[in-house]
């Protein structure tokens, strides 16, 4: 044959005749066939990146419809849970010891705060959750923790720590991220089960580039990572795990990794998997590391006393504006309320000379928490205000730090601290 002077066939011809068992296949045949099979693998591999990009566009999207609707959800529930646990708690002290009754508000007020728990989940999975950011050191806050860990794992199971030294400072909240870092604990453990395993908590400095992971700004990372050799993940069960109630265990609430995946948001971080069934798997959170930035001042506790007696709460739920005063009258503090903004401004500007601390609501319609914030804070600078919120989106909580706020509560109240705290700052009334 003299295929070298032939035009090369096309590449549908060269399979048919493949198939057909004629093999009078020239060089430029062949060149020709190869050409066209790399050109079609090109294309499938194109086809394939801009399906995934799709995909993750999607489940971005998909995460982001998640979070706000867990968000919008855990701020009215906080308010609403704050109601329950709030009336239970004057219910029980206007309840005589032996009462029958007693017995059943404390049910109330136990599944309230359980509730509340479930709805702290659910914001923190938001991403959103009030968030204090300080300049920490991961190692020192793993080291820390070991003691936790090591009474939480089994005879059977060993804990390995590969801490990488000198990393840089991350900014977080402490408290999110030891969370996180518990949940993937808790999981490795529970993936252990009753066999022999190993744990392994490893830090490290990873440089992201942006192929690597999608919404992430590419740069320096600090990450925690944990890996475990236990049970492992089948691969159809991966792409859920991070799902809020995704769990495929009897007594779990699906809610550990969605926690951990909106904390690393929450901290412009991420979280990612590798898992073989039967293999172990490894999760390992990344947190931007920061070479500049102030740490953030977490709220103190200890304010200067004053000899103002009284406390100006300002909210716009009438029901939680009652319950706060109710709450703060019974431990004998003087109260003025105020459901907008504009009217707390006049009352602190007018009204009573004797305000020594303010409680503000930061999400209200009308003059808002920063402006009455503001001016309150123009009107007099030396009466400690503290926000509250029942959802405490991080970055607003921090402006408001920044701002110089006193501190912040989270709703529903932990009426117990807060009293605490407004007793150190203002005069009890008289005769208490
Ligand atoms: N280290 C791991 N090894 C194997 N499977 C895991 C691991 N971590 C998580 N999983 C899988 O992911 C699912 C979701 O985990 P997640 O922590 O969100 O919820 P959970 O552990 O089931 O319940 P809980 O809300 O109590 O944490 C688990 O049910 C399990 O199937
Ligand atoms: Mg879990």
């Amino acid at each position: 044959m003299d295929g070298e002077s032939q035009l090369p066939r096309r590449p549908d011809e060269l399979i048919s005749a493949a198939r057909d068992g004629i093999e009078d296949f020239s060089i430029r045949d062949i060149q020709a066939l190869l050409r066209a099979l790399q050109e079609a693998n090109d294309k499938l591999q194109r086809e394939n990146a801009a399906l995934n990009s799709k995909l993750r566009d999607a489940q971005t999207c998909q995460r982001e419809s998640l979070s706000t609707l867990a968000g919008g959800i855990a701020h009215n529930f906080n308010n609403l849970l704050m109601v329950v646990s709030g009336n239970a708690d004057l219910g029980l002290m206007d309840t005589p010891k032996d009462a029958r009754a007693r017995a059943y508000l404390e049910e109330i007020k136990n599944a309230a705060l359980r509730a509340a728990h479930l709805s702290d989940q659910m914001r923190a999975y938001s991403g959103k959750g009030h968030a204090v950011l300080k300049k920490s050191d991961v190692n020192e806050l793993l080291r820390a923790m070991k003691g936790l860990f090591a009474g939480a794992a089994g005879q059977n199971i060993t804990l390995n720590y590969e801490l990488a030294e000198e990393l840089p400072a991350v900014e977080i909240d402490v408290a999110q991220i030891r969370q996180a870092i518990t949940n993937l604990v808790s999981n490795a453990i529970e993936a252990i089960g009753q066999a022999k395993g190993q744990i392994t908590v490893r830090t490290g400095l990873a440089t992201v580039d942006s192929s690597q992971l999608s919404k992430t700004q590419p740069g320096q990372y600090v990450f925690v990572e944990v890996a475990d050799t236990g049970c492992g993940m089948a691969m159809d069960v991966q792409p859920k795990v991070f799902d809020p109630f995704f769990t495929t265990k009897f007594t779990g609430r699906g809610l550990g990794l969605a926690v951990v995946q909106g904390v690393a948001i929450g901290h412009r971080g991420t979280v990612v998997l590798a898992s073989q069934p039967g293999h172990g798997a490894t999760f390992r959170l990344l947190l931007p590391a920061t070479v500049q930035g102030q740490p953030a001042q977490a709220p103190q506790p200890d304010q200067p006393h004053s000899a103002r007696a009284m406390v100006l709460i300002v909210d716009d739920d009438e029901s939680i504006l009652n319950l706060t005063r109710l709450m703060l009258e019974k431990a004998g503090l003087s109260v003025v309320t105020a459901s907008d903004g504009q009217t707390a401004v006049e009352l602190f500007q007018y009204g009573y000379e004797d305000i020594g601390a303010v409680l503000l609501d930061i999400a209200m319609p009308g003059l808002g928490g920063e402006n009455t914030f503001r001016q309150l804070q123009a009107i007099r600078n030396d009466i400690p205000i503290f926000v509250c919120s029942g959802f405490g989106e991080g970055s607003v909580v921090q402006d408001f730090v920044d701002m110089g706020c006193d501190g912040f509560f989270q709703k529903p109240y932990d009426f117990e601290k807060l009293i605490r705290m407004l007793r150190a700052i203002v005069q009890p009334s008289p005769g208490e």
